[in-house]
């Protein structure tokens, strides 16, 4: 996935919808898929996956819908309108069926794993239906369709992880790439679907996950983001269920997330390495200690917060309180002084009062966030919330309080990159910048825009750039020169 520019990213939902169409040459006589995602990053590198099982079987992929012999959606669940968006996509998806009736629609992930058959046969809106968990049947299920059966297969896995699979890498810059590390959540937040639409967790053999990584490299690619809904929690031992099944002795040599991260760092030197999401309640010192120790791990985290409130954290399940919450703040800002912090927030959650909200608000003041994604609630079928509290915060009291936390954000952005003005940072050059081919953009180690102007410089470069100024989105510089890190 191209990121977008961070200014695009504040406004609600702004994970949802960044739609993925890639196109191959050499396509002629072959079977094409049209194949687009929706939400978290875990999305964008599953539909790789998808694109490499498909590959394997002689298709191709196409940006053209007109040329498409199937169609898959890649879908999000996590809120309510992200799936109406989706909705709206198939209905688009149906009239083009109308004009080719031998077009297969497929949806696939988190909406199809909670809806079911529901979107088969109640909705009818696709032939074919597959979890997260399925997409090695793919094939199978594309024959099922076309023969005129219904195609599910909604099966949750305790030991799936795709290991094996080398992704296809999609619609990307060339640069920068998505590594998962773990499948699945247990945390079971009150207010989340993703433990029903993605299963259990999991975690990957970490060879395969360090056999990626160096072949990223060879291919090109300088940056490599390991995936997880909490990768805080990985913990490998020979595959399977970790919890249930590991015995005493496989615990002892089990390989947790500091551990792998620091064999990604000494093994494949040459490569920027970020990671998400973290958890609070899991985040170790020993992982920053792993983070301050190697140049290559860049220092930024997102540390979702959800609430200010200890209360309303209890009644989200999320394991810690406001107080451990800060002190794992206070460890970063002691064991890696500069580190980028991002969060999550969800304004209006159950209950929730003005006096919570202040607690938020007056949170994010103290940890001075670079940046945030900030959601309304909203409520999910089979949640605890959903089943247990009422979802009793007036509309328009959730929407005055996530604009306080967007208003806030904004203005605590704007102060964080005004910090950055004179200093100099290295940069990984992703492309050309959104506004003006004659601009490069690509990231400091703190995640944070950086637009310069290109000069000799190309993607991939580790460049210096000093910056002259800014705007609550994009930090605006000039190179200096190539860093010391690494040439190209
Ligand atoms: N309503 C609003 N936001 C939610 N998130 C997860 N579930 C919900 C929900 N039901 C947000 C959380 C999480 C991010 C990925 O999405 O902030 O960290
Ligand atoms: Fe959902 Fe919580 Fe798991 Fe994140 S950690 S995916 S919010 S249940």
């Amino acid at each position: 996935m191209n990121m977008s520019e961070q200014t695009e990213k504040i406004i609600d939902e702004s994970r949802q919808g960044e739609a993925l169409m890639v196109d191959q040459a050499e396509t002629a006589g072959k079977r094409k898929m049209f194949l687009e995602s929706y939400g978290c990053q875990m999305n964008f590198a599953d539909s790789e996956i998808v694109a490499s099982i498909l590959t394997g079987q002689g298709y191709t992929t196409t940006s053209d819908i007109s040329e498409a012999d199937v169609i898959f959606v890649n879908t999000c669940a996590i809120r309510d309108n992200a799936e109406q968006r989706v909705r709206k996509r198939l209905n688009e998806f149906n009239q083009v069926k109308k004009k080719n009736p031998d077009l297969v629609i497929g949806v696939l992930g988190c909406m199809a794993e909670r809806l079911k058959a529901k979107l088969l046969e109640e909705e009818k809106l696709v032939d074919i239906v597959v979890g997260p968990d399925a997409y090695r049947d793919l094939p199978v299920l594309i024959k099922t369709a076309e023969d005129g059966q219904k195609a599910i297969n909604v099966i949750l896995s305790k030991e799936e992880t795709y290991a094996d699979i080398s992704p296809v890498r999609l619609g990307g810059n060339g640069i920068t790439a998505f590594v998962s590390i773990t499948r699945g959540c247990d945390n079971m937040c009150s207010f989340c679907v993703v433990p029903f639409t993605r299963g259990r967790e999991r975690s990957r053999d970490p060879e395969t996950i360090i056999n990626e990584v160096r072949q990223l490299y060879s291919d090109g690619f300088r940056e490599v983001t390991l995936l997880g809904q909490n990768v805080d929690s990985y913990l490998y031992a020979g595959g399977g269920l970790k919890k249930e099944i590991y015995s005493r002795e496989e615990l002892d040599s089990a390989v947790n997330f500091a551990q792998l991260l620091e064999r990604v760092a000494t093994e494949v030197p040459g490569i920027r390495i970020r990671f998400s999401t973290s958890h609070p309640k899991d985040m170790t010192d020993e992982v920053l200690h792993t983070m301050a120790r190697h140049k290559n791990i860049c220092k930024y985290i997102h540390l979702p917060v959800q609430s200010g409130n200890s209360d309303l954290l209890e009644k989200m399940n999320r394991g810690y309180t406001r107080e451990w919450y800060l002190n794992r703040i206070s460890a970063i800002r002691r064991i890696i002084p500069e580190c980028g912090i991002s969060t999550d927030i969800i304004a209006g959650f159950c209950s929730e009062t003005e006096d919570q909200h202040a607690e938020t608000i007056s949170l994010m003041d103290e940890v001075k966030y670079d940046f945030a994604y900030m959601f309304k609630y909203s409520e999910r079928p089979k949640t605890l919330a959903e089943r247990k509290y009422a979802d009793d915060v007036p509309e328009d009291v959730k929407g005055r309080r996530l604009t306080e936390i967007i208003d806030l954000q904004n203005r605590l952005s704007l102060e964080s990159n005004k910090k950055d003005v004179g200093k100099v940072h290295e940069v990984l050059v992703e492309g050309p910048s959104k506004r003006s081919d004659e601009h490069l953009s690509g990231r400091t180690t703190q995640n944070k825009v950086i637009v310069f102007p290109k000069e000799n410089y190309k993607p991939g470069d580790l460049v210096d750039v000093h910056v002259y100024d800014c705007t609550q989105a994009t930090l605006l510089g000039n190179a200096t020169g190539y860093s010391a890190g690494f040439k190209n």
